[in-house]
């Protein structure tokens, strides 16, 4: 294995560059201002076949791997965090899931459309009391006498592309007594009675990514919209963020490029002590640090991508990648800060905001603790 793009990856690269450049870059600082959702963005990525790129061309999608999926989300995020979130999101957690667990007639319904990117996904697990602790999920399914409907019922937080999305993967317990074996996936639909959801969350960062509470008050949901058994609900979450995780690693190596490219430039032009700031060692240091310890991260993530695809589980690789990908995100961003002196604290430089975007790829899809507590397990085993 080479962990090497080939011509046809490097061809999607251009392709999305070009989108991102053209059309993300000059919106970025804006949606970040506003908060508002990148719709547009999101309709670009529709146009360009870039939605659904991964899912199965049987179902409309473009069939692509997963090492053009995750170059993809790094081409985004290098020029706007918060559209790279949306999308992934959309593309694996959610679309990825049903693509893998979903029966014939769930994919011939949902995935179709979402691979057209007619309707929008979302992931819900997170709950007030259920973060790292995926399993300690309080939202319960109860199955009527019938058996025909569900009724779901709890609350769900911090749902990336919440009340945006037409679609939701809800995760709730069957079976209680039974702990994490005791949860079930459902695809719950924007419109279905008893579904809401809490206004966009004012973040820190990737600030146009919607973040929202979901309620569901007693929300009834057809068997038929039951993801795999009874009892998969952990099983499937946590395959779907080995898939999550590896496009947060590609979010956050771009996040990284972008900080360093910036960097690059500005040590460049900018002048002290009578010479560009480049030639101060001190200045040096700073970029050959960042060079290194980024093309160090892509390769494991290129890694994790292709590893994705081999038979077996590779969630300690993919935890690898994540976690290293987005240390380095967050170290070099701040690097980038520095580098920029006064300048850099400032908005109109744009470089605060990707440290401020690199943040929460150490918490979300899993924090960089629970990414050494699965790495350590598989060391350990
Ligand atoms: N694929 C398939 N099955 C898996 C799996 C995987 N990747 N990982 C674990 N399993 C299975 C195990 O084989 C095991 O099965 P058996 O009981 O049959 O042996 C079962 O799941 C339990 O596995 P563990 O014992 O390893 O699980 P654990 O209870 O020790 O959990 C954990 C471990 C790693 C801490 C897990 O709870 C975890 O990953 N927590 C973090 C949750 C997280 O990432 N949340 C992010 C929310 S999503 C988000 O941020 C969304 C967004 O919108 C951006």
């Amino acid at each position: 294995m080479l962990f090497a793009p080939s011509e046809e990856h490097e061809a999607v690269r251009r392709r999305i560059r070009e989108l991102a450049e053209k059309e993300f870059r000059p919106r970025a600082a804006a949606y970040d201002e506003s908060g508002e959702f990148p719709h547009e963005n999101l309709k670009l990525l529709v146009e360009g076949g870039f939605i659904g790129m991964n899912l199965p061309e049987d179902y409309g999608g473009a069939g692509l791997d997963t090492l053009s999926h995750t170059i993809c989300v790094e081409e985004i995020a290098r020029c706007c965090a918060a559209t790279a979130v949306a999308f992934e999101v959309h593309n694996t957690l959610h679309s990825e899931t049903i693509a893998h667990f979903g029966t014939e007639e769930q994919k011939r319904i949902y995935l179709t459309a979402l691979a057209a990117g007619e309707r929008i996904g979302a992931f819900c697990l997170t709950e007030p009391g259920a973060g790292s602790d995926a399993g300690a999920v309080k939202t319960t399914a109860k199955l009527s006498p019938d058996g025909g409907t569900y009724v779901i019922e709890g609350q769900k937080c911090f749902i990336t592309n919440g009340g945006v999305a037409d679609l939701y993967l809800v995760f709730a317990m069957t079976d209680p007594s039974k702990g994490s074996k005791g949860l079930t996936c459902f695809i719950v639909e924007k419109g279905m009675p008893g579904l809401s959801f809490g206004k966009p969350e004012n973040k820190m960062g990737i600030r146009a990514s919607h973040t929202t509470d979901v309620f569901l008050d007693q929300v009834p949901v057809p068997a038929a919209n039951r993801l795999g058994n009874e009892g998969d609900g952990f099983k499937i979450a946590m395959s779907a963020l080995d898939a999550g995780r590896i496009g947060i690693a590609a979010q956050a190596i771009g996040i990284a490029q972008a900080a360093y490219e910036a960097s690059v430039i500005y040590a460049k032009e900018r002048v002290q002590f009578g010479k560009p700031i480049a030639e101060l060692q001190a200045i040096q240091w700073m970029i050959a640090d960042m060079a290194t310890d980024i093309a160090a991260a892509r390769l494991l993530l290129y890694r994790a991508a292709e590893l994705y695809e081999q038979p077996g589980r590779h969630t300690a690789e993919i935890a690898m990648a994540k976690l290293k990908c987005a240390e380095v995100a967050m170290r070099h961003t701040v690097k980038a800060v520095q580098i920029h002196g006064g300048y850099g604290y400032m908005r109109e430089y744009g470089v605060e905001r990707l440290m401020r975007d690199a943040k929460i790829t150490e918490i979300y899809e899993g924090t960089s603790e629970i990414m050494r507590v699965i790495i350590a397990a598989s060391a350990l085993r």
